[in-house]
């Protein structure tokens, strides 16, 4: 196993380049499977969770061929449509491959993706969209076995999900009828996803509302189609530049897809200049104020923001809320951070009062997903002394070269062997 061993203390400054959004490379990657013509991707980062999900859509018989960073996925000879347990349990978007299997071959035997550190993850919406779709869904030995054909439905989410929402459109593009969704996820990755599937000839109207409505088509054809860049990565390194006081360019990232996360760090005055290719955060005059967040459905302030904004938090002096309202268990870090010498108070299972401290110290601390890991990341850079974050492959899962790129705009940190 890996860890980052880190010195804190150092300001951070230069251009950085924001990847290719992971929440919509893994959908994207995905709806390949709705055509037997080739699907090009660029703006792609080789995350683990893209690898994985690439070894998955191979065991399909998906062909998947690599060039710096773009990917061309053709489904030509897609062989079996079993999802195994050993990429769906590493990679919970696999489950997505539901959709597409059911609305192109009719047929899917797909694992459940089963629970993760923060929540339980639940997959009902997704299956009583499927069935709402005329699927006949059997869940047995902890697999999804789903049978079509499909028909156009009128579907209601109850609840926002950006995957059930992913899901059910991949199914419904192909599937012969009229099929609306009521309370689709607005998220730009769903965005991302929908643009391509446009591309790829599908009939979508209402996009952008809280009512889309899709004309079933016979085929999709290939395309082409350069990935959204990744928000939370560009919200993760805008909080490095206000915790170090430093000035970073974030090439390719888009302001608009960001508001909800711009808004607490202009607070504390950290200035944010969009330029045509990215956007110049300047936190050299920033001074830390505290504030309360509640994480919500987009537009609202994104659940994947949360983690790195608590550590920011645990040093704007006053007090600030922080309030999880997406998913059930999403505080992990925050005893790690604790760890650190942040003033944290865990109200119940989704808040958290925030007593902001002086300065952080470093210590060895453990990630236990992807976002609370990346938090821990963000305070060691500037806690005074030495941190080593472990279990960084939670990290890798999201955040492409994490340390090279850190490194690059002068931070002191290192890729370290470490025995747990
Ligand atoms: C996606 O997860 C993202 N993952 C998550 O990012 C992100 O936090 C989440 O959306 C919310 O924005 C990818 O895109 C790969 P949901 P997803 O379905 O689709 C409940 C990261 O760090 N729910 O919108 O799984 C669910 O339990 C990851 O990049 C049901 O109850 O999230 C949760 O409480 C973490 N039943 C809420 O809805 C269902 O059938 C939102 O989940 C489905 C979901």
């Amino acid at each position: 196993m890996y860890a980052f061993k880190i010195q804190g203390g150092y300001q951070l400054k230069g251009e950085v380049e924001i990847n290719g959004a992971k929440n919509a490379i893994l959908p994207i990657m995905i709806a390949a499977l709705l055509t037997k013509e080739p699907l090009e991707l660029s703006n792609i980062s080789y995350l683990s969770d893209v690898n994985t999900l690439s070894d998955l859509l191979k065991s399909m018989g998906m062909k998947i061929k690599s060039k710096k960073n773009s990917l061309i996925l053709t489904a030509d000879k897609i062989t079996n449509f079993h999802a195994d347990y050993n990429f769906v349990s590493k990679m919970r978007a696999s489950f997505w491959v539901l959709g597409p299997l059911l609305a192109r071959f009719g047929e899917a035997e797909v694992s459940l993706p089963g629970g993760c550190a923060i929540g339980t993850r639940p997959v009902d919406l997704y299956l009583n969209a499927l069935k709402e779709m005329g699927a006949e869904i059997k869940v047995e030995n902890g697999y999804v076995c789903a049978k079509g054909p499909l028909h156009g439905a009128d579907i209601f989410f109850p609840k926002v999900s950006v995957g059930a929402t992913h899901n059910t459109i991949m199914a419904a593009v192909l599937t012969k009828g009229t099929t609306t969704i009521h309370n689709p996820a607005l998220e730009p990755e769903v965005m991302d996803l929908i643009d391509v599937l446009v591309k790829m000839g599908a009939k979508i109207s209402g996009i952008g509302t809280k009512v889309l409505t899709i004309e079933g088509v016979d085929e999709l054809h290939g395309a082409k189609h350069n990935v959204v860049a990744d928000r939370i990565e560009a919200a993760t390194f805008a909080v490095a530049a206000a915790l170090t006081k430093g000035k970073i360019f974030l090439k390719g990232a888009k302001s608009n897809l960001m508001t909800a996360v711009i808004e607490p760090l202009k607070l504390s005055n950290v200035v944010f200049k969009e330029e045509k290719d990215g956007i110049l955060v300047d936190a050299t005059k920033a001074s830390l104020k505290s504030t309360s967040l509640t994480t919500s459905e987009y537009p609202g302030f994104p659940t994947d923001a949360q983690a790195p904004l608590s550590a920011l938090l645990s040093l704007a002096p006053g007090m600030s809320l922080i309030e999880e309202r997406i998913f059930e268990n999403r505080f992990m870090h925050i005893p790690e951070l604790k760890r650190m010498g942040a003033n944290i108070t865990v109200l119940n299972n989704n808040a958290v009062l925030i007593t902001g401290v002086k300065n952080l110290s470093g210590a060895q601390v453990m990630s236990s997903d992807l976002r609370g890991g990346v938090s821990l990341v963000l305070a060691a850079l500037t806690a005074k002394g030495e941190s080593i974050v472990k279990r960084i492959y939670h990290i890798d899962r999201g955040y492409y070269q994490l340390e090279k790129k850190l490194t690059k705009l002068g931070a002191k940190i290192k890729r370290i062997k470490s025995k747990n």
